[in-house]
């Protein structure tokens, strides 16, 4: 059984959280500098208002990331030791007062965690490629004024402490927690190349006409790369509640803390899902790798390993114990869905 809460308020004090009670965190913030944001921004600290209506771009960055470093340093006091934090966030690009110029976010975060010592690990680039023709921007074709289009944006890994070392009943949950060697290959590369998700949402009352959710695939890599069965994610900017939704196809628990209660109510009816919504993620799952075995040529195939729990093969020895868990019921009580697995 896992639990999956969403509360309403700001990150910026997660005093109902205990300290050192999750093990993993993943999460995409409203992006300084990116528009779409300045209002958000501009509620919780009235002087990056002034900021930006007195055009000081590079003072309305600094104090936007002030208050993400609030909401960082609660995160900081949340994880436990050994626990990750993976955090979605793009760069911004903006012409203020007639001069273009890069908000590099991604900078200000590193910067962040490095400082409460925590390790920065290799990260991801999340490649969103547009074909759009009219996507650059500058002078054209005429030399020395046009600007590189951006088609990425980064995930960011931090380890708090060293290693975490699982033994005895964590060592089972954590080989079954496995993943296939086939998604090993693509998830620990450093280019992933998902399409972005339906931003067509229109959520009343908040200015923004986009729903700013990243496809469900980018938290389920993230949740089975960096935690084990029956560990709590954290997500401290819910939004619609994906990294909830990717917990709950995981067997891991979840809490998911958003600002605004318009949204935070559409996050727990977008995650109170029938069984067979999860299941059917799970099956595509199961179903992809079965077929990349089929796909061995014969030698190969006869490598592989038995797994114990599924009525497949597998190409490693530390894939044999991965069992995937299909979801009985799905529960809903106040702002707390519960998922039973068979
Ligand atoms: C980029 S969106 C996250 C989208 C989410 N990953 C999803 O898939 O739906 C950022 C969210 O953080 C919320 N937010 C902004 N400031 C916040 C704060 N101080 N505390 C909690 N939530 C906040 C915004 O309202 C917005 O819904």
């Amino acid at each position: 059984m896992t639990t999956h809460k969403i509360l309403v308020g700001d990150s910026r004090n997660l005093a109902a959280i205990p300290a050192s009670s999750v093990q993993l965190i993943v999460t995409s913030p409203p992006y300084p500098m990116v528009e779409m944001w300045d209002n958000s921004f501009g509620r919780q600290d009235l002087s990056i208002k002034a900021a930006l209506e007195a055009n000081d771009g590079i003072t309305a960055y600094h104090k936007m990331h002030f208050v993400l470093n609030k909401i960082w340093a609660e995160c900081d006091r949340i994880l436990s030791e050994n626990g990750f934090i993976c955090i979605n966030i793009g760069d911004a690009t903006r012409t203020i007062n007639g001069n273009f110029q890069l908000y590099p976010n991604h900078t200000q975060v590193i910067l962040f965690f490095q400082s409460k010592g925590y390790s920065v690990l290799p990260d991801i680039h999340w490649r969103k490629q547009s074909n759009s023709p009219n996507k650059f921007m500058g002078s054209g074709m005429y030399p020395a004024g046009a600007y590189v289009t951006y088609e990425h944006e980064y995930i960011l890994v931090f380890r708090k402490g060293g290693k975490r070392l699982f033994s005895g009943e964590s060592k089972k949950k954590r080989q079954k927690s496995a993943y296939f060697w086939e998604e090993r290959n693509i998830w620990f590369s450093d280019l992933w190349d998902i399409k972005g998700t339906s931003q067509s949402i229109t959520v009343p009352n908040t200015g923004r006409d986009r729903n700013a959710s990243y496809p469900f695939e980018i938290p389920y890599r993230l949740v089975n790369m960096y935690s084990s069965e029956g560990d709590t994610v954290l997500d401290p900017f819910a939004g619609l509640g994906t990294t909830c939704l990717a917990c709950m196809a995981s067997n891991r628990n979840s809490i998911g803390v958003e600002i605004d209660p318009t949204i935070a109510d559409l996050a727990l009816k977008n995650i109170h899902v029938t069984p067979d919504a999860l299941n059917g993620i799970i099956r595509s799952r199961l179903a992809k790798h079965v077929a990349f075995i089929d796909s061995l040529p014969a030698e190969k195939k006869e490598k592989c390993y038995q797994n114990t729990a599924h009525d497949f093969k597998v190409k490693t020895k530390q894939e044999t114990a991965i069992k995937i868990d299909p979801i009985k019921s799905v529960l809903s009580a106040g702002n707390t869905v519960t998922c039973i697995y068979e």
